[in-house]
């Protein structure tokens, strides 16, 4: 830093640090503080609206605001409505995906469906015909109703266990569908019912988009709380084992893939924004929830369900940017002490 005089010098240090350098907390009770402080912070803000082209979201209550943040030790920091469950929507595309590369390998993924940006809207069929279904990704719909078209089964019921099963191991506990959010959905997603027909056109989905879509519905339907969501993200945080359960849920080798996606195409066209206040790998849903994961230093989640016109929690963007940043948990901030060169 180049200073005219040493007063100037010193005022620029301190406005430096206070952009670059966030306060680390060290503590389990400073984790606390700053969970609680952001729950405070916005837990009267109501910008944002449910998602309704979903008529069953529509009817969730909008109040509904809770954090959660879990660490690879297993520590769980809360604040506000951490019980009542919401639909998990696009946030479970995140987790199918990591599961069909172990079982597929990540480069069927790439080949089949990409793992690029669209800078399309989460079901866009512009995005499709651009590259005749590839040059996209698992996380807007085309490419995660196609990454569910290539999980392998006898029948759909075999199948569903793997989702169900796949779930329910990242979350550490049982999960169960919303049958009402998936009557809800199954009634009319007949963009969702397109958008297979053209990826089966293009010679992405091999056979049965009927069955695939279906599935992806089921699996959008799965209720989930913010402690849920928090675990789920917090199983990445730690390389793919839970940190409740201790289960290693997903080979540590893919979750660097599997947070590469989520930091390009998380938010949808959102997501360079986000990054950029983050730097986190992160996933939303159109119930409300959003995940983003620290590698090494925690999971965390909120459960809010009015949303941006992106289709983003307005409340667990601005909650998760103020906790994280305030955590240290941006991966690209480096302290500038690990910088310095010892001199022999
Ligand atoms: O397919 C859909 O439209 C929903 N089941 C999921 C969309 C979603 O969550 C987009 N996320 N922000």
């Amino acid at each position: 830093m180049k200073c005219l005089t040493q007063l100037k010098c010193l005022t620029a240090a301190v406005a430096f640090a206070a952009v670059a350098a966030p306060l680390v907390a060290q503590t389990p009770e400073d984790y606390q503080r700053v969970v609680n402080a952001a729950y405070e912070r916005y837990k009267n803000l109501h910008e944002g609206k449910n998602a309704d082209y979903i008529p069953a979201l529509a009817k969730v209550d909008s109040n509904l605001f809770g954090i959660a943040l879990v660490t690879p030790d297993g520590r769980v920091y809360t604040a506000g409505d951490i019980n009542s469950e919401v639909s998990i929507q696009s946030v479970s595309k995140v987790f199918t995906m990591a599961k069909v590369f172990e079982w597929s390998g990540a480069k069927a993924v790439e080949d089949n469906i990409g793992v690029d940006a669209t800078g399309q809207a989460f079901n866009s069929i512009v995005a499709i015909e651009q590259y005749k279904g590839k040059e996209m990704n698992p996380l807007v719909n085309a490419g995660a109703i196609t990454t569910t078209s290539m999980i392998q089964g006898a029948s759909a019921d075999e199948i569903w266990q793997k989702i169900i099963g796949t779930m329910s191991d990242f979350a550490g506990r049982p999960l169960s569908v919303n049958e009402e959010v998936y009557k809800s959905e199954a009634e009319t997603n007949q963009r969702n019912q397109a958008i297979a027909q053209l990826m089966l056109a293009y010679g992405h989905i091999k056979d049965n988009p009927a069955r695939a879509t279906d599935l992806y519905t089921r699996q959008c339907a799965i209720s989930v709380n913010a402690r849920d969501l928090a675990l789920m993200a917090a199983t990445l945080a730690a390389g793919g084992r839970n940190p409740l359960t201790n289960k290693q849920v997903l080979r540590a080798e893919l979750v660097p893939e599997v947070l590469a996606v989520m930091a390009t195409a998380g938010l949808y066209d959102d997501s360079g924004k986000w990054l950029f206040a983050t730097g986190l790998p992160a996933k939303s849903g159109v119930g409300g929830g959003l995940i983003a994961v620290s590698p090494g230093k925690f999971g965390i989640a909120v459960v809010s369900p009015p949303l941006d016109a992106a289709g983003n929690s307005v409340r667990g963007q601005k909650a998760i940017t103020e906790i994280s940043n305030a955590l240290g948990g941006n991966p690209y901030f480096v302290q500038n002490r690990a910088l310095a060169i010892k001199k022999q």
